[in-house]
């Protein structure tokens, strides 16, 4: 069943942002979602790690990655010994864009203005929980981070300074290894992703 939040409004000031971003209506992807998939994690994470946006499942439970792509990414992280719950976990876009098919809601890519919108939340989230690294999972992650568009290839797998100290951190999205249909080559770049993973546990 769907979870939903409470809309009462608490001192907690990450309880605060989410009950904000539950009430979002600043564009219409709000409208055919289900719900508003806030970012989840503590306050005081180090490492924030970015997707794009909520999935079917994902819109369902209200929750960030919990779906296919969130299997994949759980997995990497239990590896790597980072353990989910000390870690913020959220997306680019807070609403699931989909297009109804039948029975069926199949998964759109936000476009650049639907990102560039939903940034002012994702700053809103970067500056209450300020953390040391930013791992962007994926282009629109990039893009959303950055304002650029880069081909993962460009950028991936090392440490980036950006603002405040911070690091960007860039490896591909979880989502995109599901979808490479040879098992060798799919294989391959999920020791990449896993690698890109570990790497990180030595970063922090
Ligand atoms: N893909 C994403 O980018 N984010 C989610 O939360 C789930 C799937």
């Amino acid at each position: 069943a769907a979870r939903k939040r409470s809309n009462s409004v608490p001192d907690d000031p990450m309880q605060a942002l989410q009950t904000e971003l539950g009430a979002c209506r600043r564009c219409p992807l709000h409208l055919p979602a289900t719900q508003t998939v806030c970012g989840e994690g503590p306050v005081e994470a180090e490492m924030m790690f970015v997707g794009e946006q909520p999935g079917d499942q994902e819109d369902l439970a209200g929750r960030p990655f919990i779906g296919p792509a969130g299997k994949v990414f759980d997995e990497a992280l239990l590896m790597a010994g980072i353990a989910r719950k000390g870690v913020y976990v959220t997306n680019a876009v807070k609403h699931f864009k989909y297009e109804p098919r039948g029975k069926r809601r199949i998964h759109q890519k936000p476009n650049m203005g639907e990102i560039q919108h939903c940034r002012w939340w994702l700053d809103r989230e970067i500056a209450l929980v300020k953390p040391k690294i930013i791992v962007a999972m994926g282009a629109t992650a990039f893009f959303a981070l950055t304002g650029e568009k880069k081909a993962m290839g460009e950028v991936r797998g090392m440490p980036i300074p950006i603002e405040a100290g911070r690091m960007l951190f860039v490896t591909v999205h979880p989502a995109y290894l599901l979808r490479i249909p040879e098992p060798q080559r799919r294989a391959e770049e999920l020791e990449r992703f896993h690698a890109d993973i570990g790497s990180l546990a030595r970063l922090s």
